[in-house]
């Protein structure tokens, strides 16, 4: 990799992770709730943050221990990982993404669509696509499209577009419910080949696969979005930072043994920060590039900011078979500290951050 690493390593082996102030000045900002006085008044869906006080009692905050060998290996399909109580995952067994396919995690990630979709304003963040899209016969993927929900969306409005969708679960790809809307799903891998021709595609679409994109992968995998898409299409990422800002003694201890855990995987809890970097590795191909980034309020300040709250919420319980194995914490212990965390966001004004870069395709 080229002179980014330096930076991208920077931001991953910090381990104060939870105090980090997201960096703002290179790059357009919208503030959705923010921890910040000035802009909190000027956003018009964050009004009257109700301050929730209760304070969990079960579970006694201890500083989190990682155990780094069950943090590293475990994955969803090797039988030494199996517990009776799991939840259902992806069947690819040389993946070790570990977020379920179920549909808990269905509505959870319907939940987040409807929240980014809020802030962003839109489904489809890149101004020119906005317009392009209703072109008959314009050709979209979503990479990483789970159920389908994003798609849905773009083809309600744009019902002349050519929708496609790839995803490493089979279960969610072989929904009878897309064929029917005409939306074709097939299963597919991001990390090795995607089942299409180069240069199929006018937009590419990907979104919250920072949980599937192991830092040291993540530049090969644009450049296998690239080879789909055409000359002069264009490319849209979107990604989350894992860590949260703001946080309280709850959610240092959380995201402190996920930090941990996930850098140990190889995965990049400042994938939102980090995007850029990541782009700059294929720099030959881009052109035009715009991005923003947007913070959004942890279950205080509006509907929106509790969907979210909900949201994170959920996404912890959802990385539960993991987590409490890694942090050596019975179920019920885990689950006590999540809800320790949920409890204390809007006491603290805990808010997470996402970045949408979009950039057309230079061959
Ligand atoms: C957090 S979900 C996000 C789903 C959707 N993009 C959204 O924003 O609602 C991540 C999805 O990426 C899929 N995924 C993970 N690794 C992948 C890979 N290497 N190639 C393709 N899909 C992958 C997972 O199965 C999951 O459905």
């Amino acid at each position: 990799m080229g002179s980014s690493e330096s930076k991208i390593d920077k931001h991953n082996l910090s381990n104060d992770s939870s105090k980090q102030t997201p960096r703002t000045n290179d790059e357009s900002v919208v503030n959705v709730g923010s921890s910040n006085d000035e802009t909190k008044k000027s956003a018009s869906i964050f009004q009257s943050p109700k301050l929730d006080d209760s304070t969990p009692k079960k579970y006694e905050l201890k500083p989190a221990h990682v155990n780094t060998l069950v943090a590293k290996t475990w994955n969803p399909n090797d039988p030494k990982s199996w517990e009776p109580e799991m939840r259902e995952y992806h069947a690819l067994p040389n993946s070790d993404y570990m977020l379920p396919d179920d549909a808990a995690e269905q509505d959870r990630l319907e939940m987040q669509h409807y929240v980014l979709r809020a802030a962003y304003q839109s489904d489809i963040v890149c101004p020119a696509v906005q317009n392009l899209v209703k072109t008959p016969g314009y050709k979209i993927l979503d990479v990483g499209c789970a159920g389908g929900f994003w798609l849905k969306c773009v083809k309600k409005d744009n019902p002349q577009t050519e929708c496609h969708g790839v995803d490493i679960s089979q279960t969610l790809v072989n929904q009878p419910t897309f064929q029917n809307d005409g939306i074709l799903l097939q299963f597919g891998n991001v990390l090795e080949k995607l089942p299409y021709e180069d240069n199929t595609f006018d937009y590419v679409h990907q979104r919250a696969l920072v949980l599937g994109m192991p830092r040291e992968k993540f530049p090969d995998a644009l450049r296998e979005l690239i080879r789909v898409t055409k000359s002069g299409g264009w490319i849209e990422l979107v990604e989350a930072d894992i860590v949260l800002y703001n946080a309280g003694p709850y959610s240092q201890t959380l995201t402190t043994a996920a930090f941990d855990g996930l850098h140990r995987r190889g995965l990049d809890c400042y994938a939102a920060t980090n995007l850029p970097f990541y782009v700059k590795q294929v720099s030959e191909h881009v052109e035009k590039e715009e991005q923003k980034m947007v913070h959004l309020s942890l279950g205080w300040g509006s509907k929106m900011g509790i969907l979210f709250g909900a949201d994170i919420k959920a996404g912890f319980l959802g990385l539960e078979d993991w987590m409490h194995k890694s942090m050596n914490l019975s179920r019920e212990d885990y689950r006590q500290l999540v809800q320790g965390c949920y409890s204390e966001w809007p006491q603290h004004k805990s808010f997470g951050q996402f970045r949408a870069l979009h950039f057309q395709v230079k061959k």
